[in-house]
């Protein structure tokens, strides 16, 4: 900003002030809407030549994108002063810092007191570990931006997006897999982005055995839904055939009280992947017959020749597969109520007796 505009500014402020000491006695005028407040500030704000110098030597402009802002999910009801306390009084109380670093650090801090929540699920989170530690890890800021912060899960690729800019070898793996490319097909919202799987704020280390024992769970959301399969002529029954075998037993078990790094059990992603996932008779696929053992020896380095075909997969036991593991289970499914049946009848009958002969 020109020094003559700066004064002219400064003369409108204080004609302002005047005015209002003068119409002392009569009501308050009501309080500044969030936008008139904006108007004020992008009154210099919008200038692109106002900049604050730091002790270090470097400059940073003060300019404000006023079309940025206008478009902004906060433009109209958070005033410019509830992230920034105090800049309502100008020219603005003197203040200096040493860095670039140590004003934006300052600033940034705003965005906690009205989201709260989402704070406090970034304070468990991975970045929050980094960036204390001195990392290069994102801030509120670094994912939302500042002024121009816009509904972040719309549309639904723009998530990935966001953790692209940093994990950018990841998000090409997951880009060509077989959720990635649906995410930037006709149906986007069918597809799980980065955040499904691994939180947007809450994010935890992902190869901790606590986390990876989740993931059934994670992936049970769409895989187990029918509806959400339907379309895709897939199974919905992936999830219960997985939990009702021994390694879905075993991660459900341990689940609970799982810790470190050691791995109990095969999971989802053992045998799928998890930023690469293909079809499952696609070229490269992890589980087509061709490649299977080689998944199987990740963990059972011994296994040879047909030992996955000792396992049911994700079929369930029926007469024409595994007819022997069908009929225990059919028998079972008898049997059992059977023999509860008869218990409860035995009890009924004794308390008969007792209530007959007295
Ligand atoms: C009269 C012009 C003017 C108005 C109106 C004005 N500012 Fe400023 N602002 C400045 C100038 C100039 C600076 C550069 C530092 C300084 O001189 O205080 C600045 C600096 C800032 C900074 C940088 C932080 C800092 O400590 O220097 C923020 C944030 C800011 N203004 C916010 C606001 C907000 C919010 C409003 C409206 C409530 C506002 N300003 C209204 C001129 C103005
Ligand atoms: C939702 C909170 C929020 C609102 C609303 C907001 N700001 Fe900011 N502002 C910030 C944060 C956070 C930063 C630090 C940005 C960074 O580190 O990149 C910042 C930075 C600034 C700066 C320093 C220069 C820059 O862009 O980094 C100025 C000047 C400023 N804001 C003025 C304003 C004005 C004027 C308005 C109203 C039109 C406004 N702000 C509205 C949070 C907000
Ligand atoms: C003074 C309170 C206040 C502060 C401070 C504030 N916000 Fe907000 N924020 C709101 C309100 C109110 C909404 C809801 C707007 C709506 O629903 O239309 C909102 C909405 C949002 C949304 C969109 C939510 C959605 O579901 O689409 C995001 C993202 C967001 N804020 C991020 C931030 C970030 C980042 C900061 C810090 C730079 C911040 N907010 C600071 C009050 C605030
Ligand atoms: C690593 C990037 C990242 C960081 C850091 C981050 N967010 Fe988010 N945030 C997201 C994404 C992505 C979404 C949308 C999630 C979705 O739709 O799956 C989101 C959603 C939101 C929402 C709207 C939905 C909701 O949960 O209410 C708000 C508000 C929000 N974030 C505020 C914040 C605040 C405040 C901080 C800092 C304490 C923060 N975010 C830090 C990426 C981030
Ligand atoms: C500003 C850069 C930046 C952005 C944006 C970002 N991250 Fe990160 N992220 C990091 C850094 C730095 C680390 C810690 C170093 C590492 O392990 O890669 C990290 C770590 C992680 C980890 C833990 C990795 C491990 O091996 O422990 C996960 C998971 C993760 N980020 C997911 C996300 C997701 C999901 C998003 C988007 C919502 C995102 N990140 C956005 C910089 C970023
Ligand atoms: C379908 C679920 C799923 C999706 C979608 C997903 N991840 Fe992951 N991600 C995982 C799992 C599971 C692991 C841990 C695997 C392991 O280490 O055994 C992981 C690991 C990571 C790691 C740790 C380092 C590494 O490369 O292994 C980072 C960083 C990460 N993911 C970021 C992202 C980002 C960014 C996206 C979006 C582009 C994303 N993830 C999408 C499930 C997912
Ligand atoms: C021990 C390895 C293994 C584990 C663990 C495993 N799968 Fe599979 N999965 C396979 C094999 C092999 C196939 C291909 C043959 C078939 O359809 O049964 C397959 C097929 C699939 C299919 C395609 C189904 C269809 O209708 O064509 C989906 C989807 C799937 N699995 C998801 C999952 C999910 C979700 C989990 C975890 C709850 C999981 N898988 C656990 C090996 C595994
Ligand atoms: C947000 C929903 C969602 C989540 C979460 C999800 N998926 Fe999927 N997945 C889909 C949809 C929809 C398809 C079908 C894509 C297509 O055919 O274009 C699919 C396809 C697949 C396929 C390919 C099946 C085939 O042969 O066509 C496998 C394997 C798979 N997912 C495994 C997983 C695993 C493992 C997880 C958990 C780590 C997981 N998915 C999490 C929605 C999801
Ligand atoms: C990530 C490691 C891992 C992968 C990959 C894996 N398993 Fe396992 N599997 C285990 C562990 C650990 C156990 C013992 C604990 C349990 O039952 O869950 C086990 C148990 C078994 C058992 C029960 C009998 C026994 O040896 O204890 C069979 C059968 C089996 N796996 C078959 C397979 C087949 C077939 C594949 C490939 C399609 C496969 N596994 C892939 C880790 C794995």
């Amino acid at each position: 900003m020109s020094p003559r505009r700066h004064r002219l500014a400064l003369a409108a402020t204080l004609l302002t002030a005047m005015f209002a000491a003068t119409s002392y006695g009569l009501p308050e005028p009501p309080k500044e809407s969030p936008s008139e407040e904006a108007e004020g500030c992008l009154g210099c704000h919008e200038d692109p030549s106002i900049e604050v110098a730091f002790a270090d030597g470097t400059r940073r402009t003060l300019q404000v994108d006023r079309n940025a802002f206008a478009q902004s999910v906060h433009s109209g009801k958070v005033a410019c002063s509830e992230c920034h306390p105090g800049f309502q009084e100008v020219p603005h109380p003197e203040r200096r810092f040493a860095s670039e670093d140590e004003f934006r650090n300052g600033m940034r801090q705003a965005c906690q007191t009205c989201h709260f929540q989402n704070y406090s699920r970034y304070m468990d989170g991975v970045h929050h570990r980094v960036a204390k530690e001195g990392g290069p890890a994102p801030s509120c800021v670094d994912c939302h931006d500042a002024h121009a912060v816009t509904p972040p899960g719309k549309p639904r690729s723009r998530v990935s997006d966001t953790c692209s800019t940093c994990h950018s070898d990841v998000a090409e793996a997951w880009a060509k897999s077989v959720h990635g490319r649906l995410a930037s097909g006709p149906k986007p919202d069918d597809a799980p982005v980065c955040t499904d799987c691994h939180r947007s704020h809450d994010i935890q280390d992902p190869k901790t055995q606590a986390f990876l024992l989740r993931t059934p769970e994670t992936c049970a959301k769409c895989h187990a839904d029918a509806e959400r399969m339907k379309p895709y002529g897939l199974s919905a029954s992936v999830v219960s055939t997985y939990l009702s075998d021994f390694h879905g037993m075993t991660a459900s078990l341990e689940a609970p009280h799982a810790e470190g790094t050691n791995r109990v059990t095969a999971v989802c992603i053992d045998c799928h992947g998890f930023h690469d996932i293909t079809k499952v008779d696609e070229p490269g696929s992890k589980v087509m017959k061709e490649n299977l053992l080689k998944t199987c020896q990740q963990c059972h380095p011994d296994a040879a020749g047909d030992f996955p075909s000792a396992w049911l997969s994700h079929f369930e036991p029926s007469l024409t597969r595994a007819p022997l593991v069908y009929l225990t289970k059919q028998f079972y499914t008898l049997l059992i109520p059977f023999i509860i049946g008869g218990l409860v009848l035995q009890i009924l009958l004794h308390f008969w007796r007792v209530v007959v002969n007295r």
